[in-house]
């Protein structure tokens, strides 16, 4: 096995010890659920630290439209929804068939299910077909994220954020190596390239568990 810049399953298990995590008793019966869909499927659904910094700061981002480029069976709407805020509507996009069905055996609340839009297909179809955006979870497959984000261009305006998941990929772009023989290291090479000097976008990149990028459109 490949040696990455650090030891990332110290670290994995350094973030998934947060010692803050709840969400109140109310939801924590649906994210049981979801938990227990993601050890099901065995499914890369978000890591639980990322949800709860996300609810944390959905509070100051008040977000409006949110879309969500992968959403799988609903695991990170979840912690959208949970930050309590006035969000009108949460799109989500999932190319896979299966999953829409795991999505509806979720017992949402009645007043969280008006707000989600579920999309089986591809989220660049979706996208395609919608307006404005105030918040992005790009979270599908890694070689499409820089693809992605130009898409969103068109959908955004200056305030507009993004948020990138598993932006560090293990570390595996830094690795000239390895870059020259993987398509996904590479893409992510060229994503993190194009967000440094992007004039378009201004840029933060938090290390938790697998990184998570922050972009705020200028
Ligand atoms: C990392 S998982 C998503 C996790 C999800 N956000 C969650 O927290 O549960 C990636 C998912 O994105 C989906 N996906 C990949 N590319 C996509 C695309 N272009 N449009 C829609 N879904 C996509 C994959 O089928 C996969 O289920």
């Amino acid at each position: 096995m490949r040696e990455y810049p650090f030891d990332y399953q110290k670290l994995f298990q350094f973030a998934a010890s947060d010692p803050y995590q709840e969400v109140g008793d109310a939801n924590q019966s649906i994210l049981n659920q979801l938990e227990g869909l993601r050890s099901e499927l065995n499914f890369p659904a978000i890591q639980t630290d990322i949800g709860l910094f996300i609810k944390f700061m959905l509070v100051y981002w008040k977000p409006k439209v949110i879309f969500e480029m992968g959403s799988g069976y609903g695991h990170s709407a979840f912690w959208f929804l949970s930050a309590n805020t006035n969000i009108e509507k949460i799109i989500l996009t999932e190319k896979r068939s299966d999953l829409k069905q795991k999505f509806m055996s979720v017992n949402w609340p009645a007043r969280w299910q008006d707000k989600m839009e579920y999309h089986q297909g591809d989220a660049f179809d979706t996208l395609s077909e919608i307006g404005n955006i105030d918040l992005a979870l790009i979270d599908g497959v890694k070689g499409d994220y820089l693809k992605f984000l130009l898409a969103l261009k068109n959908h955004t305006q200056s305030g507009a954020l993004v948020l990138i998941d598993n932006s560090y990929w293990r570390g595996s772009f830094l690795d000239d190596e390895v870059v020259a023989i993987k398509k996904s290291p590479q893409k992510i090479k060229e994503l993190h390239e194009y967000i440094a000097h992007s004039s378009e976008w201004e840029s933060l990149f938090i290390p938790f568990v697998d990184g998570l990028s922050i972009l705020r459109k200028i």
